[in-house]
C-alpha cells in the first residue's frame, strides 16, 4: 500500500492531468504483478471534483452520497451517545448518588432540554416509545429538579441495552469502500469520487470542518488505501487543507512545478516549503506527542492498528519528487532548480532536504493534452514521446524515486536523466 499525491500551489498548472495519466502509466508499470487492480485515482477535490467526467465513469455513487450516508449514520450515533450520557446522568440522579447543584446534572439538563429530536429516527429497538416519551416530556420538566418527575420513564430505558444499540449503530456507520470504488475496464484502474460539487451544500461545508465527521471520511479513505498497491490522489490547489491530517500517511508527494514564469516558480516553490513546514511541524509534534485535536485523533487511530513504528517509518521514508508542467524548453530547467536551492539555503534547509527533494520527471506543454474537448486528458497512449515521459514518472514512483536524481546531483545529471527517457523505449523494464 502507497500513497501518492500530487500537489501545487494553484489551479491549473496539471495536478488533475498528471494524477490521470500517472494512473494510466503505472497501472501499465504494473500489468505484470499478482494484484490485478492495483491502482485506485482519489479525486479529492470536494469543491469540484472533475475525473469521473473527464473520464466518462459515472459512478453508481460519489462522495456526495459517501457524505450524505456518513452525515445520516452519523447523525443517529451522535444522538444516541448523547442520549446515553444524559441518561446515565439522570438514573444517578433519581437514584440521588447526584446533587440538584451538581454541574453534571446542570449540564445534562440544558442538552435534554435544547437536544433536537426532528432528525432522529426513533423505533426499531425495544424501548424506542420510552425514549420518544423522554423527550415529549420537556414541555412538564423546566427545572433540573423536576428531572426527577422524570425517574420511571429514566429506569424504562435499560442503559446497557441503549450501550449496545449503540456500538451496533456505530459499527454499522462505516460505510463500504468496495460500493464507492469504480474500476474502468477500458482504463484498468478504479476511481473514487466525482461527480457531483459536495461542498455546494451548506451542511456538508459544515460538516467537513467537524472533527467527529472528518475522521469518519479519513477512516473511509484508509479502508480505500488498504484494497489498492498504489492510490493517488489528485488534490485542490494549495494541498488538502481540512483533510491536512492526512498528509502524515502519504508516502510520495509529487509537486507539479510550473516554470512559466518568474512568479509561478516562486508559487510552487512556496508550495514545497509549506508543505516542509506543516510536514516538520507535523513529526515534531507527533515525536513529542503534542498533537491535537483531529491530527491527535487520526494518528491514535492509524497507531492502533498498524503500530507507532509504522507511523514513525512513514514519516521518515516520505520521499518527494519534482515534476516539471508544461515545459517549452530544458532550458528552463537548471533556473529553476538553482532558486529552490537557494531558497532552501536560506531557510538552512538545504542540506537537510537535498537528497529527499527528488526529479520525478517532466511533461512539455503539448497540444495533445487539450482539456476542452476532453479526449486529451488521458494522453497517456496517444502520443508516444508523451506516453514515454509518464513512464519516467510512473517508474520512478513505483521505485519509491530510488531510480531519480536528487537535488544536490549537478545539473548535467539531471537533465541526462530527463532527457533519457524521450521516448518509451524502455517498456521493457516493466516486462510490458
Ligand atoms: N503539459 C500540458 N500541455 C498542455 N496543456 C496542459 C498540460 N498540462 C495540463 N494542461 C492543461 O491545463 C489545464 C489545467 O490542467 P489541470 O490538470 O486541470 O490542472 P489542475 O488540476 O492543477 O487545476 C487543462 O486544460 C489541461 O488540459
Ligand atoms: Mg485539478
Amino acid at each position: 500500500m502507497s500513497i501518492i499525491s500530487f500537489i501545487g500551489p494553484k489551479g491549473g498548472i496539471g495536478k488533475t492531468t498528471l494524477s490521470i495519466n500517472t494512473a494510466a502509466a503505472l497501472t501499465r508499470a504494473l500489468q505484470s504483478t499478482q494484484s490485478n487492480r492495483p491502482i485506485c485515482l482519489v479525486d479529492l477535490d470536494l469543491r469540484l471534483p472533475t475525473i469521473a467526467s473527464l473520464l466518462d465513469s459515472h459512478p453508481s455513487r460519489s462522495f456526495y452520497d459517501l457524505f450524505e450516508a456518513l452525515a445520516n449514520k452519523t447523525y443517529q450515533v451522535d444522538f444516541l451517545r448523547t442520549v446515553y450520557q444524559m441518561l446515565a446522568t439522570f438514573r444517578r440522579y433519581t437514584e440521588g448518588t447526584l446533587e440538584t447543584g451538581d454541574p453534571q446534572v446542570q449540564k445534562q439538563f440544558s442538552r435534554y432540554q435544547t437536544l433536537k429530536t426532528e432528525l432522529f429516527h426513533f423505533g426499531g429497538f425495544e424501548f424506542a416509545d420510552a425514549l420518544h416519551e423522554l423527550f415529549l416530556k420537556r414541555g412538564e420538566v423546566q427545572t433540573p429538579a423536576q428531572v426527577r418527575e422524570l425517574a420511571d420513564v429514566v429506569h424504562a430505558i435499560p442503559l446497557d441495552k441503549l450501550r449496545a444499540v449503540l456500538l451496533k449503530a456505530d459499527a454499522g456507520s462505516r460505510p463500504d469502500p468496495g460500493d464507492y470504488i469504480n474500476h474502468i475496464e477500458e482504463y484498468g484502474f478504479s476511481l473514487i469520487g466525482g461527480e457531483v460539487p459536495i461542498l455546494g451544500k451548506r451542511e456538508h461545508r459544515r460538516r467537513v470542518n467537524q472533527p467527529e465527521f472528518l475522521l469518519l471520511f479519513l477512516d473511509f479513505l484508509r479502508g480505500v488505501f488498504d484494497r489498492f498497491e498504489h492510490t493517488i490522489l489528485d488534490t485542490p490547489a494549495g494541498g488538502v487543507n481540512h483533510l491536512s491530517s492526512l498528509i502524515c500517511q502519504i508516502d510520495q508527494v509529487a509537486f507539479v512545478f510550473d516554470l512559466s514564469n518568474t512568479l509561478a516558480i516562486n508559487g510552487s516553490i512556496d508550495a514545497l516549503h509549506t508543505f516542509i513546514d506543516y510536514y516538520e511541524d507535523f513529526s515534531a509534534d507527533y515525536t513529542r506527542g503534542q498533537l491535537t485535536g483531529i491530527e491527535k485523533a487520526y494518528i491514535e487511530r492509524v497507531q492502533a492498528k498498524d503500530g507507532k513504528a509504522a507511523v514513525f517509518g512513514s514519516m521518515k521514508n516520505k520521499q518527494m519528487g519534482l515534476v516539471f508542467n508544461r515545459l517549452e524548453d530544458l532550458k528552463e530547467v537548471p533556473p529553476a532548480l538553482d532558486r529552490l536551492r537557494q531558497y532552501l539555503d536560506t531557510l538552512d534547509k538545504y542540506h537537510q532536504y537535498k537528497k529527499r527533494i527528488h526529479i520525478l520527471g517532466l511533461v512539455p506543454q503539448n497540444k495533445v493534452v487539450n482539456i476542452t474537448n476532453n479526449r486529451g486528458t488521458l494522453f497517456y497512449n496517444m502520443d508516444t514521446t508523451l506516453a514515454g515521459r509518464m513512464d519516467q514518472i510512473a517508474l520512478g514512483l513505483a521505485s519509491r524515486m530510488e531510480n531519480c536524481p536528487a537535488l544536490d546531483e549537478p545539473d548535467r545529471v539531471i537533465l541526462n536523466y530527463l532527457e533519457k527517457f524521450k521516448t518509451p523505449s524502455h517498456f521493457s523494464v516493466f516486462g510490458g
